[in-house]
């Protein structure tokens, strides 16, 4: 008998974020078409999802998946993802519309909770998706409700080494615009972090480009958006003509390795506006 022990063998996450598609195809966001964006994204995550020894084994949707908050977009979105939904995982952004998230992705949704989240094992690894919508602010917020059940999720899951995925940045990632509009209430969180010694690893979007830092012997990440790019170390918000991008985990053992991808048919540094 074949002994198919999923906790032994490695795992590959991969993590979209900062989608921003629009109902309208042909819809602009600072320049950028956010749908072919996507679309060559997808395509070229896919293709290292078939190439590779072993696939995605869940796909990781950190937030403003939706920049217009239409019923439309989502269902454009869940066309888009194809036969990769079931892999899907996912959590608002500050752009985001739960309603809509529930209703287009029932499956993926908790039903009855006010917040949608996810909390998953693969590898022996935990992945914990926390949801710092707050309706109609730009900023973060993870209420107490949520970190209740949190500290649960981790005193119930304790041998298991975390990574937990937000939308917002619990950190500044050194861009004044940003900062002001990252994780409101990151003390209560870091809080949390700090009693539990599993976590490993913060993720997050948001911010439209690649960040890293350890605080307090957490890896704390950000990933770049599946669309528009920006300039970090700004004041203001200055688009950065970097390709799209996406980040790849792959956990094995206690040991998580991580990195991002670009996509490879575009200039990697920033071209002057004409
Ligand atoms: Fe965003
Ligand atoms: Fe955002």
């Amino acid at each position: 008998m074949l002994n198919l022990d999923r906790h032994r063998m490695p795992s590959k996450i991969l993590q979209l974020t900062d989608l921003h598609l629009m109902a309208d195809r042909n819809a602009v966001l600072k320049g950028v078409n956010t749908r072919n964006t996507l679309i060559d994204v997808l395509r070229f995550a896919r293709e290292q999802d078939e190439s590779d020894e072993c696939e995605f084994d869940f796909i990781l949707l950190t937030g403003d998946l939706a920049h217009d908050e239409q019923l439309a977009t989502y269902e454009q979105l869940r066309e888009l993802l194809g036969d990769w939904v079931s892999r899907c995982r996912l959590i608002p952004g500050n752009h985001d519309d739960r309603a809509s998230i529930r209703k287009v992705f029932p499956e993926l949704v908790l039903a009855n909770a006010e917040f949608i989240t996810f909390s998953e094992e693969t590898a022996g690894w935990r992945l914990i998706g926390l949801d710092s919508h707050v309706d109609g602010e730009v900023y973060g917020r993870i209420d107490n409700t949520q970190l209740d059940w949190l500290a649960t999720e981790l005193s119930t899951h304790i041998a298991q080494p975390t990574i937990l995925f937000i939308h917002h940045p619990p950190v500044p990632v050194n861009s004044a615009w940003l900062d002001r509009i990252g994780l409101h209430n990151a003390k209560a969180l870091i809080e949390v972090v700090r009693s539990c010694s599993q976590i490993r690893a913060i993720c997050t979007g948001h911010v439209h480009q690649e960040f890293s830092e350890i605080l307090q012997g957490v890896q704390i990440l950000t990933t770049p958006s599946t669309g528009v790019q920006f300039l970090p170390h700004q004041d203001e918000l200055i688009c950065d003509s970097i390709p799209p991008g996406f980040r790849i985990f792959r956990l094995d053992g206690g040991v998580f390795e991580s990195h991002v991808v670009r996509l490879p048919d575009k200039p990697s540094a920033p071209v002057p506006r004409k």
